[in-house]
């Protein structure tokens, strides 16, 4: 649909695609529910993902660091241990495989040659292999035996945004239907709290202001910034990390919140910015105490919490939705705080420097 790739009155197709991600969430559960309501897949993917000892994920860049939280989804509730790589380091740290491993690609383009590579190393192996893409027909879909479509439509912006959450999305579905397909039960359910996200997100987009203004305050000036958070917030400063850098160009790291002290903490100065997810229950008194130790040592803290769990000081309070969804919700504030933070440094959005959308050679 040519109207899908039109900016419209956005200045920016990352602003745009942000914007999405409330209808991309909703057109998911659409996309993969059945006539009595429930959640489905095909029945191909559904078998080869329980008849594996063993989930191999491979991807890049944002792709990377959804497959970490789909990992999670996985162990958490199909009960399949999973395994997630880099893949351009795959070949050279391949690991020992399992008896009967499956290999999932994540590729927003599912053209990213150094997935790629890994693709047609496992074919020759005799492996089986699902790619999970925005784009129908893309190389990745083609060469591998199965395929599960985003349905995000077309992302233009070099920095993912959309595709990302739609990979958690999608992910959330193979995992809990996967679990179904055993006999488990997940303890929730997923159209259900799925729903709530997007409306979560749809309440995160009308909040731009309050972005702007985070922008503004922490990263006008700053040539650094650190993210932490732990458990699955630590993925999510990941990501919240790699699209600061990707299109504002202020150096800025995810850390594991407990990780920090061992080393990273010697570069905090008076004023480094310090942007802490505190969304998870079980870990929320050690991060809070995380963020304690770099303000001791001067850090301008920017806690992003859930409500429920929210203190005082909380720089912005997400919605609630289920603990083990918040990356969804999480991250779109991030994307947010990013898009303002590299609109008010001058960069160019929608095609940073040096970046492609998709890089096709290894
Ligand atoms: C490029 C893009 C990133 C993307 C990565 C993986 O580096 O700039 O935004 O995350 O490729 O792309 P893929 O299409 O495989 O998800």
């Amino acid at each position: 649909d040519a109207s899908d790739i039109e900016k419209g009155t956005y200045p920016h197709y990352m602003l745009k695609e942000i914007d999405e991600q409330p209808l991309v969430t909703r057109r998911i559960i659409e996309k993969y529910r059945n006539e009595n309501g429930g959640l489905t897949v095909d029945e191909n993917i559904v078998n080869a993902v329980n008849a594996a000892d063993r989930i191999y994920i491979i991807a890049a860049g944002t792709s990377y660091h959804a497959g970490l939280i789909g990992k999670q989804f996985i162990e958490n509730w199909a009960k399949i241990p999973v395994e997630v790589h880099i893949a351009s380091e795959f070949s050279y740290n391949m690991p020992l495989l399992s008896e009967k491993p499956l290999f999932i690609f994540i590729s927003q383009s599912g053209e990213t040659a150094d997935s790629r590579s890994v693709l047609v190393q496992i074919k020759e192996l005799g492996h089986k292999a699902l790619t999970i893409t925005n784009v129908p027909g893309s190389t990745l879909s083609r060469e591998a035996d199965y395929t599960l479509l985003l349905h995000a439509g077309p992302e233009i912006a070099v920095a993912s945004t959309k595709a990302y959450t739609a990979q958690l999305a999608v992910l959330s579905i193979l995992a809990a239907v996967a679990a179904y397909g055993k006999g488990l039960s997940l303890e929730f359910d997923l159209t259900k709290e799925l729903g709530i996200v997007a409306n979560a997100m749809e309440v995160l987009c009308d909040q731009k202001e309050e972005m702007e203004a985070i922008a503004k305050e922490y990263f006008s000036t700053t040539r650094n910034a650190f993210f932490i958070g732990r458990s699955v917030d630590y993925y999510v400063g990941l990501e919240g990390a790699l699209k600061l850098k990707e299109i504002s160009y202020i150096q800025a790291e995810g850390f594991a919140g407990g990780e920090l002290k061992h080393g990273t903490i010697a570069l905090i100065e008076n004023g480094t910015p310090i942007i802490a997810l505190a969304t998870q229950e079980h870990v929320n008194l050690s991060i809070r105490g995380n963020v304690k130790e770099v303000v001791s040592r001067g850090a301008n803290p920017c806690i992003i919490s859930m409500k429920g769990l929210e203190e005082e000081d909380d720089r912005f309070v997400l919605p609630s939705i289920h603990e083990q969804l918040s990356p969804l919700a999480a991250v779109v504030p991030l994307q947010l705080i990013s898009y303002y933070a590299a609109l008010h440094r001058d960069c160019d959005v929608d095609k940073p420097r040096n970046l492609a959308k998709s890089v096709t050679v290894e």
